[in-house]
């Protein structure tokens, strides 16, 4: 079996499929910086469907099992359900599965489902609309979000909920947020990351998930929780039971890093291979692939930078991020 310099196996593949977006929040692509001029991604530098699904289907030879679509917006990219069906049909696949901002889901849901996807999980950061504005940047109402959780749902996709909490922007609505969604779908809280290099991350914009837990147990009787085990070895949720059984998910890459379970690949929309969501710097994929390298080539290539791998940044990081890290939106966290 391929495992990297501290034995940590190749499970899953993150693709992104496009560095735009059709939001701005302020943790991610903040408008400052990704304004009218900012210069995306020409079409031409993007991996096509055929290059993506060649690549998949080379990771899934070296143990890939699951793979997630993720962006910027997944959704944004054209003709979406076309690689979802490439995807969904190599063998030794077990899971295709995507990250939006759930605003395109009201328009594409049936046919990435009918295509083979099997679950979105879509992020929502608040219910309260002027608050959600200002995280996403664009003035986007909360309630279109729920349209597009909806018709996941009514088109038989497994449907969870991603929530960034940050201290003093929207840590005070969590309980309200929790009980307002916990009947649609598994709310996640993640803790603010300092993902790429224009978040202003600082450690006390951090609420460590022991306290959002306390925070959402803040009520009655219904609301206490028992830990749930994992269903796979270095799940980056753990999961708690309330007693009422809802079932809420806790993200702590600050608090309590993952990185000893972390056997997750990602490839940018240009064809990088990143081995870590805060690498400075990933391998060119595309130029290869382009330049007509055969299957075994490749294999050899993507073998050797997952057997060198010892990236554990969130276990390192301490109180200070590190500098000129990966942009999220090149490799969709
Ligand atoms: P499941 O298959 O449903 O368990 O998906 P997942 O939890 O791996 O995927 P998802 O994209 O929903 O991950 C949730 C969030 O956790 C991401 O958006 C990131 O913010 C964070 N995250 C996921 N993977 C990693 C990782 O490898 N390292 C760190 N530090 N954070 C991660
Ligand atoms: N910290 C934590 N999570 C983040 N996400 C984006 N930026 C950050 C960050 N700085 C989340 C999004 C989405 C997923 C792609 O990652 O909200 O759920
Ligand atoms: Fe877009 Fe998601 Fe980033 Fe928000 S977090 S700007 S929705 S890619
Ligand atoms: Fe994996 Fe890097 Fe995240 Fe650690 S910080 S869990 S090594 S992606």
């Amino acid at each position: 079996m391929l495992v990297d310099q501290l034995g940590r196996p190749l499970r899953d593949l993150r693709i992104s499929v496009t560095d735009r977006c059709n939001l701005r929040c302020t943790y991610c692509m903040p408008a400052e910086v990704f304004g009218p001029d900012y210069a995306f991604l020409p079409r031409h530098d993007l991996l096509s469907f055929e290059e993506i699904a060649r690549l998949a289907r080379l990771f899934v030879a070296l143990g890939v099992r699951k793979l997630r679509l993720t962006g910027g917006e997944p959704t944004l990219r054209r003709d979406l359900p076309d690689l979802v069906a490439r995807l969904a049909g190599l063998e030794g696949v077990q899971d295709v599965a995507m990250t939006t901002n759930g605003l395109l889901l009201p328009r594409l849901a049936p046919a990435l489902k009918a295509a083979g996807l099997r679950r979105v999980t879509v992020s929502l950061d608040s219910l309260d609309p002027e608050l959600f504005g200002r995280m996403n940047g664009l003035g986007t109402h909360p309630q279109r979000v729920l349209d597009g959780i909806e018709a996941a749902l009514q088109a038989g996709l497994g449907v969870k909920i991603n929530t960034v909490v940050q201290r003093g922007v929207n840590d005070a609505g969590l309980r309200e947020l929790w009980l307002n969604l916990r009947d649609l779908a598994p709310v996640r809280f993640i803790e603010f990351m300092d993902v790429g290099n224009h978040n202003g991350w600082n450690l006390e914009s951090v609420v460590p998930s022991r306290e959002v837990l306390a925070r959402l147990s803040a009520g009655g009787q219904e609301e206490r929780f028992t830990a749930v085990t994992p269903t796979y070895r270095g799940e980056v949720a753990t999961r708690h039971r309330s007693e009422g059984g809802h079932e809420v998910g806790l993200i702590s890459s600050v608090t309590a890093p993952f990185c000893g379970d972390c056997s997750r690949a990602r490839l940018s929309a240009v064809g990088s291979l990143y081995t870590c969501l805060f690498a400075a710097a990933g391998t060119d994929l595309r130029a290869p692939l382009r330049a007509g390298a055969t299957d075994e080539t490749l294999l050899a290539l993507i073998s050797g930078i997952w057997q060198a791998r010892a990236d554990r940044y969130s276990e390192e990081r301490g109180a200070q991020s590190r500098p000129l890290k990966v942009e999220m939106s090149h490799i969709g966290g």
